[in-house]
């Protein structure tokens, strides 16, 4: 199995509502293809988080990564051997106001980081991802198990 984390900026969405519109489709598609992962939105940008197998990342990623109405300015790819989010087929974070919001704002800023590509001493001892998945696997363990969605 395989995982993806990408951030993003908003170019084509006008409102919340065409973000909830996308995060429904994205929901009834995922649970299609049991594509889990969950998707954050703050300050015209998006983190999402998903992961299943190689063949339906594959073809998820090709989709996302082509769609115009947003620009992909960092993504990171892993192999998995475990779910981290086996239940949710793509939780919205959005406006949520506990403990993952903090999460994923530090997430969001190591991958704005990354994007901008700066270097500093500090990356030649610490791999540059290893940081980002490092956080994405605390999300995992401080989050789940939640109810899942649908
Ligand atoms: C930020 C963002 C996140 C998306 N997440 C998903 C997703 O999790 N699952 C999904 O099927 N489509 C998602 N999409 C939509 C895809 O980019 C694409 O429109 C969709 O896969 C349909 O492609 P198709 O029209 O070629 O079938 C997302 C789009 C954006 C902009």
């Amino acid at each position: 199995m395989q995982a993806v984390i990408y951030l993003s900026q908003n170019r084509g969405f006008e409102s919340e509502l065409d973000i909830q519109d996308m995060i429904s489709f994205a929901q009834e598609q995922n649970a299609k293809h049991y594509i889990t992962g969950y998707l954050y939105f703050a300050n015209n940008m998006f983190v999402q988080y998903f992961e299943g197998k190689k063949e339906q990342v594959d073809a998820l990623w090709t989709n996302i990564s082509k769609d115009p109405r947003h620009e992909v300015l960092f993504s990171s790819r892993s192999e998995i051997n475990e779910r981290r989010f086996n239940t949710w087929y793509m939780r919205d974070w959005t406006s949520s106001t506990r403990v993952e919001s903090f999460l994923n704002e530090y997430l969001s800023e190591q991958l704005q980081y990354l994007s901008s590509n700066q270097s500093s001493f500090i990356d030649t001892i610490f791999p540059k991802e290893s940081k980002v998945w490092k956080i994405v696997d605390n999300i995992g363990k401080a989050t789940n198990p939640l109810e899942p969605d649908l």
